[in-house]
């Protein structure tokens, strides 16, 4: 019998986790918490509980007969949800509290690095502001500042020079921008090079991974701007072969998860790779304990084996099946409220976009309804991906489907793929 599934979220990601679960025979039903109305069309059900209150959860997953449930975001993972759930005696897809530090402190992550060799950039950690200055000071510019915890990708700080680097320190420190996420910084080297991003299915020591990516950060074309939360994604990568994977996961992701399962944390989820290609060889900017966002978006859809299945096999302790399509390229584009990422404008129209063969859009932060319009509730409400036979092909149909729309109040970046496009 097929099962029936939560995914906890409400974004975009989500949104492709819950129509890649229901297109297999393992699900049959999927709710998603909060969610957003643009899933509804896909026959996902919105589920109004806050997942920062398990008993509330808790009581809906036993009333509604849920089997199990995927957790999508960083914020219940680090808070233990998935720890909470399985309390309950409900299976939960996800990294424990203790495994999801790889993520919730950088600190953390960096340390772990350092004690096992595993590449990345040289960096020491700080608890106070006079310290952290008086090593910039001593390092020089470029320095990379960033906040400790959670900080949805804003607390980092490229600085090329000392005063950036000092301000960032400033607003970490006095004016407390991150909260208790900033309660300690790390500060590293710059690591110079292409970035991407590996993600892998992980149940302790084995792992299984997923055709790189790669995110678009900067709010606008060229690479310009502030950055967001990612504004458009593509995978898979014409300009990485099949060497940089397996380098990536010989050196980084397996003595990480060997790392995390023998200091009594083992890792069960997606670990989430930040890469920087350096020529010395990939080298990690970051860890998340997660899906990415809006790399999920491209990603998923090549899985040619069912999602619902393999992650049930994977959470019993058997032999997951996940198998990939090579032969096509999909590339995403994020449609965002104007003033995104500072003030983003709630209230625009977000046009709903029904499935096509080679195209779909997910949808983020839209309020509404599907038959009385979407609108935006927050800076990135839709992604669009399509699909093609090479990249050009995907990039093609994507923007000839947006550039006929009309979306005043929204923008979207017209470059997405560039650098994959340029190989
Ligand atoms: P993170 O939140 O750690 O992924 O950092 C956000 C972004 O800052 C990354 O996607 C990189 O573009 C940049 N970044 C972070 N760490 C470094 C580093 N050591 N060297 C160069 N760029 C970095
Ligand atoms: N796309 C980067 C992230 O999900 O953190």
């Amino acid at each position: 019998m097929a099962d029936k599934v939560l995914v906890i979220g409400s974004g975009a990601r989500e949104h492709v986790i819950a129509t890649t679960l229901l297109s297999g025979p393992g699900v049959d039903r999927v709710w998603c918490a909060p969610g957003n109305p643009g899933m509804e069309p896909d026959g996902i059900s919105l589920l109004r509980e806050d997942p920062t209150q398990p008993e509330k959860l808790i009581a809906a997953i036993r009333e509604l007969g849920i089997d199990w449930v995927f957790v999508g975001p960083e914020a219940p993972l680090t808070a233990g949800l998935v720890d909470e759930l399985q309390a309950a005696g409900i299976p939960a897809f996800g990294p424990s509290k203790a495994a999801a530090r790889i993520e919730g402190s950088k600190g953390f992550a960096k340390d772990l690095m350092r004690r096992h060799g595993i590449p990345t950039a040289d960096y020491a950690v700080f608890h106070d502001l006079d310290g952290a200055k008086s090593y910039v000071r001593s390092h020089g510019a470029p320095v990379v500042i960033k906040a400790d915890g959670l900080a949805a990708g804003k607390g980092v700080t490229v600085a090329t020079d000392l005063d950036q680097a000092m301000q960032a320190l400033d607003a970490i420190f006095i004016d407390h921008k991150f909260g208790q996420a900033g309660a300690q910084v790390v500060i590293e080297d710059q690591l110079v090079g292409q970035e991407c991003s590996l993600m892998c299915f992980v149940r302790g020591e084995q792992f299984w991974p997923m055709p790189l990516s790669q995110d678009h950060k900067p709010a606008y074309d060229g690479d310009r701007g502030p950055n967001t939360g990612g504004m458009g994604a593509y995978s898979p990568l014409p300009q990485f072969g099949p060497e940089l994977t397996q380098k990536a996961l010989d050196a980084i992701v397996a003595p990480t998860v060997r790392a995390l399962a023998r200091e009594g944390s083992p890792f069960t989820g997606v670990l989430y790779t930040g890469l920087m290609v350096t020529d010395q060889g990939p080298q990690v900017i970051e860890f998340n304990a997660r899906l990415g966002d809006p790399e999920t978006e491209v990603v998923l859809p090549a899985l040619t084996s069912d999602l619902g299945t393999a992650i049930r096999t994977l959470m019993e302790g058997g032999e997951p099946q996940f198998t990939w399509d090579d032969s096509h390229s999909r590339l995403g584009v994020v449609l965002a409220a104007q003033g995104y990422p500072g003030n983003p404008k709630t209230g625009v129209p977000v046009p709903l976009i029904a499935p096509e063969q080679d195209l779909r859009a997910y949808y983020a932060g839209v309020s509404g309804s599907a038959s009385t319009g979407l609108t935006s509730s927050s800076g990135r409400t839709a992604l669009v991906v399509a699909q093609g036979d090479d990249l050009a092909q995907a990039a093609h149909r994507v923007y000839a489907r947006l550039d006929g729309l009309s979306m005043p109040g929204l923008f979207y970046r017209h470059d997405i793929g560039h650098r994959g496009l340029e190989a």
